[in-house]
């Protein structure tokens, strides 16, 4: 006979949950559904074991702890990274010192972040650019020089433009856990901590191009792809291959009638469920390599969800199907 493990309460932002025990509080903000917006993660991935806990953009203020024990937290708490308790009540949106405490974490990401925004690939998906929008400040009080890096080839596929990784491993993890070597990671700490292959390696496995996917700015670029569209130019549609190394199922970003680039399916939190191979990535650009079976509908709360996405799936495209 099976145990059945109790839920235990959490409130987040006036909302209640039951959860089980050891669910994150971002996680059970997550799984409180439209009335919340959940904290906002820059490192956390739901699918990278070990991922959380370097960003800070998802702090939160515990103002009860437990039933048993309903003192608050002295002070803010990761909530990726910290588990609820039973009773718990959280202020995530309706805590001005959360708040107050983001627009720290924004500024201190940007200290040497470039304003390139206009130029950068990940500009109208990128999690740093909606960050800066919500919380950021409109002027930056650091004086310094920012950090200078040259552009680095990174394998045949991916480009690393080092000014603009905001070090959170998601691209370690991902390399570390879907790939069967380790392909690189950070070398350095503090300020002069980098993203690097190492010996000179090349990113080159066959699963690698989802560092690409899982980076939350615009830090890993793909090359198939760099400067060929502003996403918000493209339509991204549900697609499907016949492939031996993954499940096949991608979005096609469509400009006109052709495949600009290919990506993994993400969710409404912007995270990957099922990582596609290097060949459905890189290799399949061509409308007849895929079985297009309708428009993406993008959930996101950003400027790529704001647009056309959801129009009705070109002619050519059906007839090619049903040829
Ligand atoms: S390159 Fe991207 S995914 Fe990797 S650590 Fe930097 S920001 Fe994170
Ligand atoms: S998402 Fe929690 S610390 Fe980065």
């Amino acid at each position: 006979m099976s145990e059945t493990v109790e839920k235990i309460k959490v409130t987040i932002d006036g909302n209640t949950i039951e959860v089980l025990p050891g669910t994150t509080i971002l996680n059970a903000a997550r799984m409180v559904g439209e009335n919340l917006v959940p904290p906002p993660a820059m490192c956390y991935y739901s699918s990278l074991n070990g991922s959380g806990g370097k960003c800070r953009t998802c702090l939160v203020e515990v103002s009860k702890g437990s039933e048993k024990d309903p003192r608050p937290m002295p002070k803010l708490v990761a909530s990726c990274s910290t588990q609820v308790m039973d009773g718990m009540e959280v202020k995530n949106n309706t805590s001005d010192k959360a708040l107050e405490a983001r627009k720290g974490v924004v500024e201190f990401l940007l200290l040497n972040h470039p304003l390139d925004c206009p130029i950068c690939d990940q500009a109208g998906e990128c999690h740093l650019q909606d960050l800066a929008f919500e919380h950021g400040l409109a002027h930056t009080r650091y004086e310094f020089k920012r950090r200078e890096f040259d552009k680095v080839d990174i394998g045949e596929y991916i480009k690393l433009h080092m000014t603009r990784c905001i070090l959170c491993y998601r691209c370690v993890y991902t390399a570390n856990q879907l790939t069967n070597q380790r392909e690189h990671g950070i070398l350095n700490r503090g300020d002069a901590a980098e993203i690097s292959t190492f010996i000179e390696k090349n990113l080159d496995n066959e699963f690698i191009g989802n560092v690409i996917d899982v980076c939350p700015v615009g830090a890993l670029t793909d090359k198939t792809f760099r400067f060929k569209s502003r996403v918000w130019f493209t339509n991204p549609m549900d697609a499907t291959c016949e492939c031996s190394k993954c499940s096949g199922e991608a979005v096609v970003w469509m400009v006109g009638n052709d495949i600009a680039r290919v990506t993994a399916r993400k969710d409404k939190f912007g995270e990957v469920k099922n990582f596609i191979c290097n060949d459905c990535r890189f290799n399949k650009k061509e409308l007849t390599d895929w079985n297009i079976t309708g428009p993406r509908h993008i959930s996101r709360d950003s400027v790529i969800s704001a647009n056309h996405y959801e129009a009705p799936i070109p002619s050519h495209t059906i007839l090619l199907n049903n040829a």
